[in-house]
């Protein structure tokens, strides 16, 4: 059992005996009385549940039906129901969602209101990104859009501006590595976290719960015992040395998008579609790569870049190429005890291009993910990274196809010819996301893509909107 202590709507709570698989929606709903914040999927895709979490690197939307309480500890959450102010004033987006009529139903208004609210206090405006993850079945997203427009200018309100104390955070409640394991460890440090997961390598590691908070609220899994990594922060940073990136297993998909930018847009681009910014608020690129899924949108771009992954194991650190990770579905070579503790990449590679081929544009998984990084040098092909998700059971290279690519002239017609080895390198599955024909043809199409997207051609669905 875990002991929890955080900010609830400015209220100081302390929670003993917590299991550590209690979801915060569960605790607000049923122990709080706090039921404004709603249940609608109960597993990260809706937004109904959103709620604002603000802690020392400032503030973030949150699935509050994913989100573990004892995830919140040291933080300070606020719901729909703290937004107002003391006396009753309106916060200037609740103000705005009336007077655009941004309401209908209802059900999914407290979960907009807190994701406009987060989005408004960070100065945020892109509203098509922060509210991709929040559904509304019944108003239209335009009155909405046209409440969050609003109060792009509107101050911030006092109350929410104003300095909060957040609570103390006890670490290294682990114990020892000889101790028992408990039902749930929050290692300060990695190296903590290495010692405890050696000694009890059946735990469950809990990085942002965008997949393991499923295996509660879906599966109902007993998931004890628990180390939870977000108090980390050692794993949290990326520097920049020697030419390459290095990046901690716990920085978020939303930190890391925002980092990429400058130096690799297009994979930055492509992680805008990483479902949605309350999910990339959470996620992190440790917990992508060790799910070890064939459709993470994080390992062909990294893979394409040539990526060098660290992992270790109570002192020992191993360093393998991260294709090298993937062994088979669902299988990675990681041993018992060893965690993802990062990776490196290059800083730089102008010719890496990431497309995401899903049936939404926004919050959705891969049907087919391409990267692709070809270096040509005097008009030929000089080296080629190719890897795709959601064509294999893991992320895989398109080695035939690379192959096929070395040393020819830089034409289309040597880049169909090439595509057309994909049949070599993959046979895709059909399910609910694509049949196997439509993967490879897509797969083929992206490689034609890639042709004219080095070309300068608009091949991007929002270049070409009017
Ligand atoms: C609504 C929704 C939409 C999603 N959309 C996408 C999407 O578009 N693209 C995509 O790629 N994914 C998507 N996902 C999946 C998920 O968000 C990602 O896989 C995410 O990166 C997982 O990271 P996490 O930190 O939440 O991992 P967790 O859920 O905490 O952990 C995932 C797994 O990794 C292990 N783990 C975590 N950290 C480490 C570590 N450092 N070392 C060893 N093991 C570790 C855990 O034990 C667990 O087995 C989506 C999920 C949801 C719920
Ligand atoms: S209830 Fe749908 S995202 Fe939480
Ligand atoms: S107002 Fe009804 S679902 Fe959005």
């Amino acid at each position: 059992m875990a002991e929890v202590a955080f900010l609830l709507n400015g209220t100081p709570v302390a929670l003993r005996d917590v299991s550590p698989t209690r979801t915060l929606l569960d605790y607000l709903r049923d122990d709080a009385g706090l039921r404004g914040t709603k249940e609608g999927c109960n597993e990260g895709d809706c937004g109904a549940c959103t709620v604002m979490v603000q802690d020392r690197n400032g503030a973030r939307a949150l699935n509050a039906c994913i989100l573990f309480l004892a995830q919140l500890q040291g933080k300070s959450v606020r719901t729909i129901e703290g937004l107002a102010g003391p006396d009753g004033q309106l916060h200037p987006v609740q103000q705005a969602m009336i007077d655009h009529h941004g309401s209908q139903c209802g059900f999914c208004t407290p979960g907009f209101v807190t994701a406009m609210a987060t989005a408004h206090l960070n100065g945020d405006s892109d509203h098509d990104t922060t509210l991709a993850g929040n559904l509304c079945r019944c108003t239209g997203y335009a009155p909405i859009l046209r409440a969050a427009r609003a109060v792009e200018t509107a101050p911030v309100p006092d109350w929410l501006s104003a300095p909060f104390t957040l609570p103390q955070i006890s670490s290294g409640e682990c114990g020892g590595a000889d101790s028992p394991p408990g039902d749930a460890c929050h290692p300060a440090t990695s190296d903590d976290l290495a010692d405890w997961f050696l000694a009890h390598p059946e735990a469950t590691l809990v990085a942002g719960a965008t997949d393991v908070g499923l295996w509660v609220t879906k599966q109902l899994r007993d998931l004890s015992p628990v180390a939870f990594l977000n108090g980390v922060t050692d794993l949290q940073h990326i520097e920049r040395q020697g030419g390459a990136l290095h990046i901690g297993a716990g920085v978020t998909i939303e930190t890391l998008r925002k980092a990429l930018i400058p130096y690799h847009p297009s994979f930055a681009a492509m992680l805008r579609r990483f479902a949605s910014t309350q999910i990339r608020n959470a996620a992190t690129i440790g917990g992508n790569i060790a799910n070890g899924s064939p459709i993470g949108d994080g390992p062909p771009a990294l893979i394409a870049l040539g990526a060098t992954l660290h992992l270790r194991r109570g002192a020992e650190m191993r360093h393998l190429p991260l294709e090298d990770f993937f062994v088979d579905y669902r299988r990675q070579d990681r041993r018992p005890g060893e965690f993802v503790a990062g990776l490196s990449i290059p800083e730089s590679a102008p010719a890496l291009r990431c497309y995401k081929i899903s049936k939404r544009f926004d919050q959705d998984i891969s049907a087919v993910c391409g990267c692709f990084n070809v270096t040509v040098a005097d008009g030929r092909v000089t080296a080629a990274r190719i890897a795709f998700g959601g064509m294999a059971g893991i992320p895989k290279r398109a080695r035939a196809v690379e192959q096929a690519l070395l040393g020819q002239p830089w034409t289309l017609a040597a880049v169909r010819a090439a595509a057309g080895r994909m049949a070599q390198d993959f046979t895709p599955l059909t399910d609910m996301r694509a049949t196997a024909a439509y993967r490879l043809t897509a797969a083929e199409n992206l490689a034609v893509r890639y042709f004219h997207d080095l070309s300068g051609a608009p091949v991007d669905v929002l270049e070409v909107q009017p």
